[in-house]
């Protein structure tokens, strides 16, 4: 495995795969990698003949208020953890490497952005787009693999793609959770034993969720309700939003609809804080008619062939 720190040496590395015809997978990641991350690298390497991971705490998407300064590292573990995953080149820029100067271009994705972490973290969605954008001009992937745990992240980076004629197949892959169905995040290491329990209860009150959307007269706005209800039993939780939405659209559905006769993927996703640590969870659900279906983590994938600016689909 090869560890490069300059977009010029990683462009060389670039250019070597491409006189050999090989396909590029690519994880884009903040670091701080766990299991999570781990599943994409394994994933990328089926898929793909080389793997490219880049490793950038990316100062454009953090808020004044968030956690950029603390945001938790570890070069030593990610390279192992990297190494041991199939991967074939690291690219660890510096800051400065990676904007050497102010930008005074941003990729802003409108629309999928106006909700959940588009509204509550204003700007962040224009720095993903912005250095996802620079991070696919200089790894060139075939392929590019995103965590379903920030769904909207998966939404706006494919919309990115469609409108901009990036040549890269988006492939969103299932979230991974603790055993006690916490979803992995990089995060996670600041919660408190105690926040560390009660933080259950966002996986359990989204599978809760997928029971109660079958009742009749059941809408978005009474089940996000129920679901903050739940949410509320944790003493140490403070629910930033739980919002159910139209996937990948998301925008709401109808209001006032029982969700029983909708026939559409919608997504239950909520951000909560417990302390000073925000975490994110979301569960796919699918209602059809009266039958609704809940979609397993498993069961969400990029469709074959949407190389190209075609929809971000599910698989079914
Ligand atoms: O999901 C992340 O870790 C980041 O948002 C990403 C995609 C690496 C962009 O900085």
């Amino acid at each position: 495995m090869i560890i490069v720190r300059t977009k010029a040496e990683l462009i060389n590395q670039i250019s070597a795969l491409r006189k050999q015809n090989k396909s590029i997978g690519f994880v884009p990641t903040m670091g701080f990698l766990h299991e999570g991350h781990a599943s994409l690298l394994r994933q990328a390497a089926s898929e793909n003949d080389a793997v490219v991971l880049s490793i950038f705490v990316n100062p454009l998407q953090f808020g004044p208020n968030e956690d950029l300064d603390r945001y938790p590292r570890d070069e030593e573990r990610d390279t192992a953890l990297a190494e041991e995953n199939g991967t074939g080149i690291v690219f660890i820029p510096s800051v400065q490497e990676m904007y050497p100067d102010k930008p005074l271009t941003s990729v802003i994705v409108n629309q999928v952005t106006d909700r959940l972490c588009g509204a509550s973290r204003p700007g962040h969605f224009d720095g993903v787009g912005t250095v996802v954008s620079k991070l696919f001009h200089l790894v060139t992937p075939d392929r590019a693999y995103f965590g379903m745990k920030d769904a909207q992240q998966v939404a706006v980076i494919q919309q990115m793609v469609n409108d901009l004629n990036f040549s890269v197949q988006i492939v969103p892959c299932p979230i991974v959770r603790e055993p006690d169905g916490l979803a992995l995040s990089s995060r996670n290491v600041y919660l408190n034993a105690e926040q560390r329990e009660q933080a259950v209860i966002l996986s359990q009150s989204l599978q809760q969720a997928s029971v109660w959307m079958n009742e009749q007269d059941m809408t978005a706005e009474k089940l996000a309700a129920r679901v903050k209800e739940e949410i509320a039993k944790a003493s140490e939780a403070v629910v930033d939003y739980v919002e159910l939405l139209q996937f990948p659209s998301l925008q709401l559905p109808e209001a006032n609809v029982s969700l029983t006769t909708l026939n559409q993927p919608l997504i239950l996703a909520l951000a909560v804080k417990f302390g000073t640590t925000r975490l994110i969870d979301n569960r796919i659900l699918e209602a059809k008619g009266a039958n609704a279906h809940v979609q397993n983590d498993d069961e969400i994938q990029a469709a074959p062939g949407n190389r190209n600016g075609s929809e971000l689909e599910l698989c079914r």
